[in-house]
């Protein structure tokens, strides 16, 4: 059965896959390659003792495991995913599930959007762009952030990425080296730890309290602070919180962020989502000092649930920009083209599908705050933006993650562990879904924390 050049040699295992020690995997490897490069002996069958079910590995899986750097080996799979993931595996069951656990507008992209990107393609937009987006896209988003957000850039300032994501990624690719430290306040967006650390930087993590709305203090950022912080990460509106940060909170930040020289990454994805008295205020236009340090993070994906198009972007000053650019030269080559003249007309267009958009949100909130509010075991700051709540389920007696799986499995709801986002005493509801679904969700949440 042995042949030389047959790429997927079987060893069978009497080991069961979950408890082989990964180094243990790892001498295995070592010694398929080396039946396989000096014997010639492709086919090899290793029993174990223990008398586990058989399991069969591919040469191609034993050598692969050796071929993943450290950086990716240290990733930990997104937990937001694995709920929704499980959510939807019931769902295509048959089962009936109250997914309270999205992260996406439950509307549609606005139709004069859609039309634009399907002209585009008529049109021929089917080529590359210049990396950095359309020079009429750049020009829309410079416009934007005169108009929304009281910043003066340049086009050539702003690159446009498949979406805010990849935006901070090259944001902190540009920036960021090994040995840096970035602080992030926690709770935090379940991707910035990963993507710091891809860079090779380290999070240095920040606790909020709730008595303070889940916001870093100034006081708090300075105590994070070590000779080898680089950068401290702000997102306002907040995910998973839906905190706020005021115009004078973030000049309480920005003060300390000047005086050390600390760079700003702004994730600023959720500014239109803004309810009651609170105002979005971009850090970056607050002085001509903290314009040079930050670097600004915006997109499409909630304000005009273009979740799926892959369209965000950063604005940074020249020398970071030019360095984002390069990367994306590189790296993505240009956000997809059709998909960029539907962003140019979410901008220039007309915009009531966002005030809309708000209005429904708030109302959802507040129906959901008052649920909240009444219910056993239960403890919420108001949030202020987003379409996020965090309430702490510490009084539940179980962690966030026996909790959501629970929550799911028993009462078939569907939320997101806190853990994934830093805290293990709180869960994540959104209220991005129908408030049919919320009040179902709800009912079944407020039964399943009074059994508990
Ligand atoms: C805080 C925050 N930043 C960035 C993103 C990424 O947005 P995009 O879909 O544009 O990549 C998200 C998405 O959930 C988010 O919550």
């Amino acid at each position: 059965m042995a042949t030389g050049n047959c790429p997927l040699a079987i060893f069978v295992v009497w080991y069961a896959r979950n408890i082989v020690p990964l180094n243990c995997l790892r001498t295995l490897s070592k010694t398929a390659q080396f039946l396989t490069l000096q014997c010639g002996i492709i086919g090899s069958i290793i029993f174990a003792a223990h008398g586990c079910a058989p399991y069969v590995i591919t040469s191609h899986q034993f050598l692969a495991m050796d071929f993943i750097s450290s950086n990716a080996a240290a990733l930990s799979p997104s937990l937001t995913l694995a709920v929704t993931n499980r959510a939807k595996e019931m769902k295509a069951k048959g089962e009936q599930v109250f997914g309270l656990a999205g992260g996406e507008p439950d509307k549609d992209t606005p139709e004069n959007i859609k039309q634009a990107a399907i002209q585009a393609l008529q049109d021929g937009a089917t080529k590359y762009t210049p990396s950095a987006g359309l020079p009429a896209l750049r020009q829309a988003i410079a416009d934007k952030l005169k108009r929304d957000n009281h910043l003066t850039y340049t086009p050539e300032q702003i690159c446009v990425c498949s979406g805010a994501k990849p935006a901070v990624y090259s944001a902190l690719r540009a920036t960021i080296s090994p040995g840096d430290e970035v602080i992030i306040p926690s709770p935090y967006w379940v991707s910035y730890p990963s993507m710091v650390e891809l860079c090779g930087g380290t999070p240095v993590y920040a606790q909020t309290k709730p008595e303070n709305g889940w916001k870093i203090t100034a006081e708090e950022f300075a105590e994070a602070m070590t000779p080898r912080t680089k950068m401290i990460i702000l997102n306002t509106p907040h995910n998973p919180t839906g905190a706020v940060y005021s115009e004078e909170e973030l000049r309480a930040i920005g003060e300390v962020a000047v005086e050390e020289d600390i760079l700003i990454l702004a994730d600023e994805i959720y500014e239109h989502l803004i309810y009651g008295e609170a105002k979005h205020v971009s850090i970056a236009s607050l002085s001509p000092e903290l314009y040079n340090l930050t670097i600004t993070i915006n997109g499409f994906s909630k304000s005009y649930a273009m979740t799926g198009w892959r369209l965000g972007y950063s604005a940074a000053p020249d020398a970071i920009a030019k360095a984002i650019r390069l990367i994306q030269d590189h790296t993505a080559s240009n956000a997809t083209t059709f998909a960029q003249y539907g962003a140019i007309e979410a901008l220039k267009g007309d915009q009531s599908f966002i005030g809309d958009l708000r209005e429904e949100y708030d109302f959802r909130r507040q129906y959901v705050y008052d649920r909240l509010s009444q219910m056993p075991k239960v403890k919420i700051v108001e949030p202020m933006g987003a379409f996020y709540f965090f309430p702490d389920i510490s009084a539940a007696g179980l962690d966030s993650l026996s909790f959501c799986e629970r929550l799911l499995e028993r009462y078939k709801v569907a939320a997101v562990p806190g853990v994934a986002f830093g805290n293990d005493q709180a869960i994540r509801i959104s209220y991005c879904t129908s408030l049919d679904v919320l009040k179902e969700g709800l009912d079944r949440l407020e039964d399943f924390c009074r059994k508990l």
